[in-house]
């Protein structure tokens, strides 16, 4: 399989980046760096989550967040729905602030299913088929986040032969697109290649995308194996935000613009402009008070800097 000439990255900061945040990031920020995002490129969003405020009270405002976002033609938003409570509730508002997509998200390790959605991976599997057949009559594309891939923080290692089994049960309800997460990054590129070789026996390459947090600083390697082998979608997150309440340690998924700054170099077209996209890591950055966890971003914001002090001189 050749390296994909074109990437789609799915910015997933404003959900999976954000959650984590012990302080409530106020909506209209949250608005904000869905509207940055947009502006520097970015043709799919992952914009909130509709969970339990009690589990995860950061997402509490996802209503407010998706009234408040200024749709662009040709961009998906997309939205976690674990349930048909959370189904309901994103579809409770007007249609045109209805989600274009719609994220199940199971485990490939039974202890983190239990940990992160309180059930079973079958009876998750059970809470799911509904939710994906009422998105799919709706019109409302359905993905499938796969956590735990490689590595589970309570099991340790997970067996490929796992991911395959939780694929199939994905694919068995009708989810459309699968994501293989390395949820705590502690994956390398030939255990991240195993778990999508596994995904690969239940769905087609084009409905497969990577998504890999940084933890171990090992996720623009697994980016490439991935590519390597075909896959063209990715989730990031600007800045490198995140991380997950359920997986104690994990830092955030690979910065968008350190994954931006290698396709660029490798000539693969990603459509999103490098300079807006750290000036959109660098408002989320400054509001939440610390450096962007970004090495492309600090070392151009670097660069910029000093180039800027040279014009004053
Ligand atoms: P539960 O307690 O088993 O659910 O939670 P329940 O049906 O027994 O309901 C308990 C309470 O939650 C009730 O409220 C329900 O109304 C409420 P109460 O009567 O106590 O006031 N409830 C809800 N409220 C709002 N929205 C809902 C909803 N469902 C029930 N949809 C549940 C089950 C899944 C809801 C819970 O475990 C939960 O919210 N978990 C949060 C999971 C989460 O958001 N985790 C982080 C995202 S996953 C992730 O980051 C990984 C990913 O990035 C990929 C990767 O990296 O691996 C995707
Ligand atoms: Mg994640």
């Amino acid at each position: 399989m050749s390296i994909p000439s074109r990437v789609k990255l799915v910015d997933v900061g404003p959900r999976d980046g954000l959650q984590n945040e012990k302080q409530p990031v106020p909506a209209a920020v949250k608005i904000e760096l869905v509207h940055r995002l947009q502006e520097a490129g970015l043709k799919e969003i992952e914009v909130t989550s509709y969970v339990s405020p009690k589990w995860v009270p950061q997402m509490a405002d996802n209503a407010e967040v998706m009234a408040g976002i200024v749709r662009r033609p040709g961009v998906r938003y997309s939205v976690l729905t674990p349930n048909m409570k959370g189904l309901e509730a994103a579809l409770s508002a007007p249609r045109e602030l209805w989600p274009d997509e719609i994220v199940v998200f199971g485990a490939a390790s039974e202890a983190f299913s239990q940990k992160n959605i309180n059930c079973s991976i079958a009876e998750s599997i059970e809470r799911f088929a509904p939710v994906a057949e009422a998105a799919r009559a709706q019109g409302i594309h359905v993905r499938g986040a796969m956590s735990c891939t490689v590595g589970c923080p309570y099991e340790g290692e997970i067996a490929p032969e796992r991911v395959a089994y939780l694929a199939g049960l994905m694919k068995g309800i009708g989810v459309q697109h699968v994501g293989v997460a390395d949820t705590i990054g502690v994956g390398t590129p030939v255990k991240v290649r195993k778990a999508i070789e596994a995904t690969l026996q239940h769905f087609a390459i084009d409905d497969v995308s990577g998504h890999f947090h940084d933890t171990y600083g090992q996720a623009v390697s697994n980016t490439l194996a991935a590519l390597s082998l075909g896959v063209w979608q990715f989730d990031t997150s600007v800045a490198g935000l995140g991380g997950c309440p359920y997986a104690k340690g994990a830092t955030g998924n690979v910065a968008t613009e350190d994954v931006v700054y290698m396709l660029q170099g490798m000539g693969i077209e990603t459509g999103i402009d490098l300079d807006k996209l750290i000036d959109a890591g660098q408002f989320i950055s400054d509001h939440l008070g610390r450096p962007t966890q970004s090495r492309v971003a600090k070392a151009l914001l670097t660069k910029r800097a000093s180039a800027s002090a040279c014009e004053a001189v």
